[in-house]
């Protein structure tokens, strides 16, 4: 596994807006290795990179995504609310982002979001863009907060880097991620205690925090074994990497 310090949240989503190939660029510019993206699904099967349940806040649409068809989604605006600069910005689809990150030099930790009961629906057909669009599993990670989701994802294909997503980190988090022999666990930095992530390192785990948009913020986490940021402004924390 290739991971590096510092992932840029949905792109760089300070810099550019959010989960558009316009912030994959702009991560990438900063000088960010690895981006973090939220793929949804939509209505017939489409997948795309988006992060909201509903298309008003990032794009000129509005309604539910999951009910938006591929050609509604490909009609919209999803750089002009964030300023003119970026009009014309499209929302990316799952293929289109995993091209252009590659293109890149990136790695990847994709965020796979999901309604309550599309986990059957949105994982099979993840992994097998994957399969298709994606070269090296050394820059992956696939990342969730359902666990049922990561599950799936173990139990078609083992050899994925996994990592479990978390916001109170559960007392069962130990079982939770030897199920799925997972490779990482993300979490809030906010909520991490020093005896979490002791424990989270002690067992053999990567420690992904998000989304940390001051430096001093997180001085005590990477004392404590963090081992990555995901951050909107990877320009906080490049020099970590030389
Ligand atoms: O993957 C880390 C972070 O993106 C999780 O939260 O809501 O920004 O997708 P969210
Ligand atoms: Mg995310």
């Amino acid at each position: 596994m290739q991971l590096t310090k510092v992932i840029g949240h949905r792109g760089a989503a300070m810099l550019a807006p959010e989960n558009t190939l316009a912030s994959i660029k702009a991560a990438a510019e900063a000088g960010a290795k690895w981006v973090e993206i939220d793929v949804s699904l939509i209505a017939d099967g489409g997948l795309i990179i988006f992060h909201d349940e509903t298309l008003d806040r990032c794009t000129t649409g509005s309604g539910k995504l999951r009910l938006a068809s591929p050609s509604l989604v490909a009609s919209l605006d999803a750089g002009r609310w964030f300023s003119s600069e970026y009009e014309g910005e499209k929302v990316p689809t799952l293929v289109q982002a995993l091209d252009y990150i590659q293109s890149l030099g990136l790695g990847l930790n994709l965020e796979i979001k999901h309604d309550a009961d599309d986990v059957e629906n949105i994982v099979p057909d993840v992994l097998e863009a994957l399969k298709e669009h994606w070269q090296d599993n050394e820059k992956l990670i696939i990342s969730s907060f359902n666990h049922a989701a990561l599950a799936l994802c173990y139990q078609m294909d083992s050899s994925r880097y996994l990592g479990q997503l978390y916001e109170d980190i559960p007392a069962e988090w130990q079982a939770q991620l030897a199920a799925i022999e997972a490779y990482s666990l993300h979490c809030d930095y906010e909520r991490l205690t020093q005896a979490q992530a002791t424990a989270i390192k002690q067992a053999g785990y990567k420690l992904l925090c998000y989304t940390v948009n001051e430096a001093q913020l997180v001085e005590s986490h990477w004392r404590w074994g963090m081992d990555a940021v995901i951050t909107d402004d990877p320009n906080l924390f490049v020099h970590l990497e030389k």
